[in-house]
């Protein structure tokens, strides 16, 4: 198991890699995923939805994906939309207009949406947001997307997917479907709810003649590539602290970002993934409620966020900043499956005289350098016990060869993988796709 990243190996990476997230998101996966997109022969986006904001800068500038596969550059591979993954119809309708406007084909041959991918209506994010309203405790500030209760309709097996969009008595199932969530609406309001069926109705249309084309049996596909032992690529949404099970609940997203997302979401068994990569920035971030013990609310979370650009993708939130929570990143690259790390933003801190990492957290006289599970409570709780390192005060941006990198910042980033104990393979200097370090 396990490849080595070097730029050279990535040229000769066979078989599946997956990239994904140890934390709390936004951690720069859709830069990850760009950057091996130029070998992989097919690429599949496994959980979540539009809650998720991937930004890619290349050659053909700077684009920001929420449902469409970061690998959609490389015209000779086959994204996928797996059936796993929660599908607002009008907004990938949207994203595929724009890349096409953008000089980017999008056809069947690079791009297919699993027909049984469930439907995001605007009646979910109406009830993502009652959810949210009604909520007595803390909370959970979801994006508002509607995929809590899409999620919610699968579970229940109720809902439209994307084949029922496509199908000849779309119509009928429409009705249906729009009946029943005016009667819920209208109980969880109190008062009779009527949707602009027509308006709504059309929009589905414009966005069906879009999609059509792309709508497919994913999974003959996905077993095929895999049988032939085709190079796979996974890219994840959001982050394993945000795993609907082993994330810090009630505080997480309704899916699994981790390695057991790829699995459901393409029947590849865990054992047969060549190299999952953990994308991680050098320090942490979080948007939403929840905890985060590293959270600093005063100048130094300002001062990340300025320099780090810490707005939120998809909301423009600012994200909550702090030091790289060790703890948490390391139960995350567990959760995750990780194989190796890939650092991100290390040029962030190039102006920081003094960098910090929590080693461990501190509660109620007790400590701790390790988790094993993400209780929302405890973290809550537990105050950072914080390690300093002096920082290298020179720009990184323009390195490409690790021994290059000031001593500083190799001692920073060895120490880091010391203490997760996953091998940092990629570090990234930049936001753009060449900006990046092989060891
Ligand atoms: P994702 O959700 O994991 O794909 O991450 P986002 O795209 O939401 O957020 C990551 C942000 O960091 C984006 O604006 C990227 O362009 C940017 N980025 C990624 N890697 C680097 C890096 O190494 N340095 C800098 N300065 N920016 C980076
Ligand atoms: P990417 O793929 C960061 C967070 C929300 C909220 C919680 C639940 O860009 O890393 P939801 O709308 O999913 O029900 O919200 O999860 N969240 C993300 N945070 N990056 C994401 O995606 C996220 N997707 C959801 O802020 O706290
Ligand atoms: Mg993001």
């Amino acid at each position: 198991m396990g490849i080595n990243l070097s730029e050279k190996q990535i040229k000769e990476w066979r078989g599946v890699v997956v990239v994904t997230d140890p934390t709390w998101g936004d951690n720069g996966k859709g830069k990850i995923v760009d950057l091996l997109s130029s070998r992989a022969q097919m690429s599949i986006r496994y959980n979540g939805g539009p809650n998720a904001g991937h930004t890619v800068r290349n050659e053909h500038g700077e684009f920001k994906f929420h449902l469409i596969p970061s690998a959609i550059f490389n015209p000779d591979c086959l994204s996928i939309i797996a059936n796993t993954v929660v599908i607002d119809p009008i907004k990938l309708g949207e994203e595929i207009l724009a890349l096409r406007k953008a000089g980017i084909a999008v056809t069947e041959k690079n791009l297919l949406i699993g027909q049984n991918a469930h439907l995001i209506m605007p009646w979910h994010r109406i009830r993502d947001n009652f959810a949210e309203m009604i909520r007595t405790g803390e909370k959970i500030g979801t994006t508002g997307k509607g995929i809590g209760p899409t999620y919610a309709d699968r579970t229940e097996r109720l809902g439209l997917q994307m084949r029922d969009l496509v199908g000849s008595d779309f119509e009928k199932k429409f009705v249906r479907e729009i009946d029943r969530q005016e009667r819920l609406i209208s109980v969880m309001e109190g008062k009779e709810y009527h949707f602009e069926k027509k308006e709504m109705y059309e929009q589905l249309l414009s966005a069906r003649e879009i999609l059509a084309p792309l709508v497919n049996e994913v999974m003959e596909k996905i077993d095929s590539f895999h049988q032939k032992g085709k190079r796979i690529l996974g890219e994840a949404g959001q982050g394993a602290l945000l795993d609907l099970d082993l994330g810090t609940y009630p505080f997480v997203t309704s899916s699994h970002p981790g390695v057991v997302g790829f699995n459901l979401a393409t029947t590849i068994p865990v054992k047969s993934i060549n190299e999952v990569i953990a994308v991680t920035k050098a320090y942490t971030t979080r948007v939403g409620a929840g905890p985060m013990p590293t959270e600093d609310t005063g100048a130094l979370g300002e001062r990340i966020r300025e320099i780090g650009k810490e707005f939120g993708t998809t909301t423009g939130r600012p994200r909550r900043c702090g030091w790289l929570d060790i703890p948490a990143l390391r139960y995350g690259a567990q959760v995750a499956g990780a194989d190796s790390l890939a650092l991100t933003k290390l040029d962030i801190f190039d102006e920081f005289d003094e960098i910090n990492l929590c080693v461990g957290y501190e509660l109620g006289g007790h400590q701790v350098d390790k988790i094993s599970h993400a209780d929302a409570l405890f973290l809550h709780e537990a105050r950072p016990i914080l390690k300093s390192f002096p920082g290298w005060g020179e720009n990184t941006t323009q390195i490409r060869d690790y021994e290059k990198l000031p001593q500083n910042a190799r001692h920073f980033i060895e120490k880091i993988e010391e203490m997760v104990k996953v091998p940092i393979k990629i570090v990234s200097v930049g936001a753009n796709r060449i900006e990046t370090i092989y060891r």
